[in-house]
C-alpha cells in the first residue's frame, strides 16, 4: 500500500533510513545521516511502500514553483529488486503530471542502480557537476518531463 507518510511514521522511517545507510557501499551514495533525514521529512513530502504495514521503501520531494525534486529515496535491503521504488515513481509521476511539473534528482555517478532505475524511467541527464561529493566523485542531475 502506497500513502503518505506522517509524523507517526518518524521512528519506522528512521529504522529504514539507516538500513539503507548501512548497506551503501559509499557514504556519498545515500548522503543523508538519520538525524539530517529526519529534520528532512519535515520539510519534504514522503511517499511510502507500507508491506503488511511495515516501510519497505520511500521517495520524499519537495516541490517548487518550477518542479518536483526528489530530495531522497530507498528500499530496505532486503526488499529490493520486487518493484517497490516502481511503485511509488508511478505514484510520483501522477502527482508530478497532476501538478504539470518536471521531476529533478541528483545521483552519485557510481550509483549504478538508481541511474539504471531512473533511466528506465526516462529520466534525462541535464547536468554534471564534477567533485561534488566528499569522495570526489560527480553528482548527475536529471529531470523527467511530463511528456
Ligand atoms: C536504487 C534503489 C532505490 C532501487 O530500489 P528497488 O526497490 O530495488 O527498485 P525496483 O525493484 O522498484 O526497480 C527495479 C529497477 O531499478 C533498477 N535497478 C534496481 N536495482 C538495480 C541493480 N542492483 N542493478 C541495476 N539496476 C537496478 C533497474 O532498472 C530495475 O529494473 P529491471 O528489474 O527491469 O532491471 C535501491 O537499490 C536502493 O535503495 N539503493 C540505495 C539507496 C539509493 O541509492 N538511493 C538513491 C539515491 S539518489
Amino acid at each position: 500500500m502506497i500513502r503518505f507518510a506522517n509524523a507517526v511514521d518518524h521512528t519506522a522511517l528512521s529504522d529504514v533510513y539507516q538500513k539503507i545507510a548501512d548497506a551503501v557501499l559509499a557514504p556519498a551514495v545515500f548522503n543523508w545521516n538519520t538525524e539530517k533525514a529526519l529534520q528532512e521529512l519535515k520539510v519534504a513530502k514522503t511517499l511510502v511502500y507500507a508491506n503488511l504495514g511495515i516501510i519497505v521503501s520511500f521517495i520524499s520531494f519537495r516541490e517548487s514553483a518550477e518542479a518536483l525534486e526528489i530530495t531522497a529515496l530507498g528500499t530496505i535491503p532486503i526488499c529490493r529488486k520486487q518493484g517497490y521504488l516502481e511503485a511509488l515513481l508511478l505514484q510520483l509521476t501522477d502527482i508530478a503530471a497532476q501538478h504539470d511539473k518536471p521531476l529533478w534528482l541528483e545521483v552519485h555517478e557510481l550509483n549504478s542502480a538508481a541511474r539504471q532505475l531512473y533511466q528506465k524511467w526516462g529520466f534525462e541527464l541535464v547536468q554534471n557537476r564534477k567533485n561534488y561529493y566528499p569522495d570526489g566523485a560527480s553528482t548527475l542531475v536529471m529531470t523527467r518531463s511530463n511528456v
